[in-house]
């Protein structure tokens, strides 16, 4: 799972927990990204008509969207198992060999982090992918030899944040490719109504809205705001007349001050890089190295955690030259001036 650096142990803790609660167990709980169930749900069906074991599958896309969800979903649909691992906790070939010699007929591995994974893995799981064959080397030196063992039919899934960073043979590989983007907000409602049922929170229609703007399109961060309002409610809120807190519409702005995230979802992070961009570089074109330097900041995670939603807002550009501030970062962070300079 990627997160933030800023997160502490408790908050990733907390996050694996509300993401196992209200995790969609049904395609029908899964809200949003239609056109992905439509040619997943085909793509299944026929395999399964076929009786054979389905395509690999690579979900792509930035951190909460739901791709670990889509692949329980898939196993679910395919009748079972799953074993997961990820891209880091494969060390060594013995590792995969371990897992892939395990799976049985059908079943589904689900590697995570599939771009953290060992180039000498890889090469294992090239052959693996594409013929059920397990090439290990046995011994070392003159008297190494190789063995080939046959492996049952299995699906591959694999999740990436980044799939820029997948090599080609390995992205080559996959019978469907999926990336997912961020939610509309009509659906991010949708999924804070439900996770609000499913924790026994009363939610006023204008919380919801004002907590799925803050969002960032992204269902795991409404899930965390959700829990964050309901717990602002439960010391300050007013009760309904079942008795229990409601989270109103001054609940949720309160809950986002307190975690200093604007309206839109900015968080601190996002500002200082704005205006870091803007300050000390004349709003761009900058380099992405200078700007992690400036920002102390590693470049991945710039790239992953930051500029996606940025981009999507149209507050930031990403150009040969280097990042650039666009005008509605200015108009947002209500800056004058630059604003002219730009336009
Ligand atoms: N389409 C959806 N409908 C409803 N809830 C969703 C949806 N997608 C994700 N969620 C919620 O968001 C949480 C995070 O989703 P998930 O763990 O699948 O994201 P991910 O893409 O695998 O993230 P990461 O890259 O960090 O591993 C889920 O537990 C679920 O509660
Ligand atoms: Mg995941």
């Amino acid at each position: 799972m990627a997160t933030t650096p800023q997160k502490t142990k408790e908050t990733k803790k907390e996050d694996a927990s509300i993401d196992s609660t209200l995790r969609p167990e049904a395609w029908e709980e899964y809200v949003g990204q239609e056109k992905i169930k439509d040619n997943l749900r085909v793509l299944l069906e026929a395999a399964k008509k076929r009786g054979e074991a389905a395509d690999h599958l690579l979900f792509s896309g930035p951190a909460g969207l739901g791709k670990t969800t889509l692949a329980y979903l898939v196993a679910r649909e395919l009748g079972g198992m799953i074993k997961t691992t990820s891209g880091p906790a494969l060390e060594k070939v013995g590792d995969l060999a371990a897992v892939l010699t395990n799976l049985g007929p059908g079943e589904i591995l689900f590697i995570d982090e599939a771009h953290r994974i060992n180039p000498m893995i890889e090469e294992v799981l090239y052959p693996a992918m594409e013929a059920r064959k397990l090439h290990l080397v046995v011994g070392k030196g003159p008297s190494a030899r190789t063995l080939t063992l046959d492996l049952q039919p299995f699906t591959l899934i694999a999740a990436t944040t980044r799939e820029n960073l997948l090599s080609n043979p390995l992205r080559s590989r996959f019978g469907a490719t999926f990336r997912l983007g961020y939610y509309e907000i009509g659906d991010i409602t949708k999924i804070l109504e439900r996770s609000a049922r499913i924790l026994g929170a009363e939610a006023s229609a204008e919380a919801v809205e004002i907590l799925a703007r803050a969002s960032r399109g992204t269902p795991r961060v409404a899930n965390r705001l959700l829990r964050r309002a309901r717990d602002f409610a439960e010391v300050h809120g007013g009760k309904s007349a079942a008795g229990t807190n409601i989270i109103d519409g001054p609940a949720a702005r309160r809950t986002l001050e307190m975690l200093e995230i604007d309206e839109l979802g900015l968080e601190p992070q996002d500002r200082r890089l704005l205006m870091t961009i803007i300050e000390k570089f004349k709003g761009g074109p900058v380099g992405v190295n200078t700007l992690a330097a400036a920002l102390s900041e590693e470049r991945g995670v710039i790239e992953d955690i930051y500029e996606p939603y940025l981009m999507t807002l149209g507050f930031l550009q990403r150009s040969p030259s280097g990042r650039i501030v666009l005008p509605p970062a200015y108009r947002h962070l209500k800056i004058q001036g630059h604003e002219e300079e730009l336009l």
